[in-house]
C-alpha cells in the first residue's frame, strides 16, 4: 500500500500495460478518466444505470463506474481508444458512421463498447435480440433505430 492508504494498481489498458496508484475508492471509470487520461470512456448517471461507462475487462462487458480500480488488478481492459487499428476503424465503429447512429454523442463510446461485446456473446440474431441485451445501454437522444442497424450491420460483417 502506498502512502496515505493509496494502493499501486497494475492492468494492461488497450494492450499497454499501466501502474497506477489509487485510492481504494477509485473506481475504475474515474481511473481510467482522470489518471490515465482516457476520456472516450464516459460518465453519464456514476451509479450504473445508464451504460456510457461501458468498457471491456477480459473481454467482458462491464459498466466501470461500478468496479472499483482494485478490484482490477491484472486485468486486460479495452476502452473505446482501443478498438481501432491505427487509421482503421473497428467495424462496430464503421457501421455506427454508417447508420448515423448517435445525435450528442454522449452514450456512443459505451454503446460502441457494448455492442462489441454483444456481437461477440452472439446476441445478436435479431433486431428484438439486440434491443434485449442493448438495454443496459441508454441513449438520451432516442438513436435506437439507428444504433440496433449498426449492430446488426456490424455483426453481420464480422461474422462474415
Ligand atoms: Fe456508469 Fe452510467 S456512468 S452506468
Ligand atoms: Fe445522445 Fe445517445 S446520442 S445520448
Amino acid at each position: 500500500m502506498a502512502a496515505g492508504g493509496s494502493v499501486e494498481i497494475a492492468l494492461s489498458v488497450n494492450g499497454v500495460p499501466r501502474r497506477v496508484v489509487v485510492e481504494p475508492r477509485v473506481t475504475l471509470l474515474d481511473a481510467l478518466r482522470d489518471r490515465m487520461g482516457l476520456t472516450g470512456t464516459k460518465k453519464g448517471c456514476d451509479r450504473g444505470e445508464c451504460g456510457a461507462c461501458t468498457v471491456l475487462a477480459d473481454g467482458q462487458r462491464i459498466k466501470s463506474c461500478l468496479t472499483l480500480a482494485v478490484m482490477r488488478q491484472g486485468t486486460e481492459v479495452t476502452t473505446v481508444e482501443g478498438l481501432a487499428s491505427g487509421d482503421k476503424l473497428h467495424p462496430v465503429q464503421e457501421a455506427f458512421i454508417r447508420h448515423d447512429a448517435f445525435q450528442c454523442g454522449g452514450c456512443t463510446p459505451g454503446q460502441i463498447m457494448s455492442a462489441v461485446a454483444c456481437i461477440h456473446e452472439g446476441h445478436t440474431r435479431s433486431e428484438d435480440e439486440v434491443r434485449e441485451w442493448m438495454s443496459g445501454n441508454l441513449c438520451r437522444c432516442a438513436a435506437y433505430q439507428g444504433i440496433v442497424a449498426a449492430v446488426l450491420d456490424a455483426s453481420e460483417e464480422m461474422r462474415g
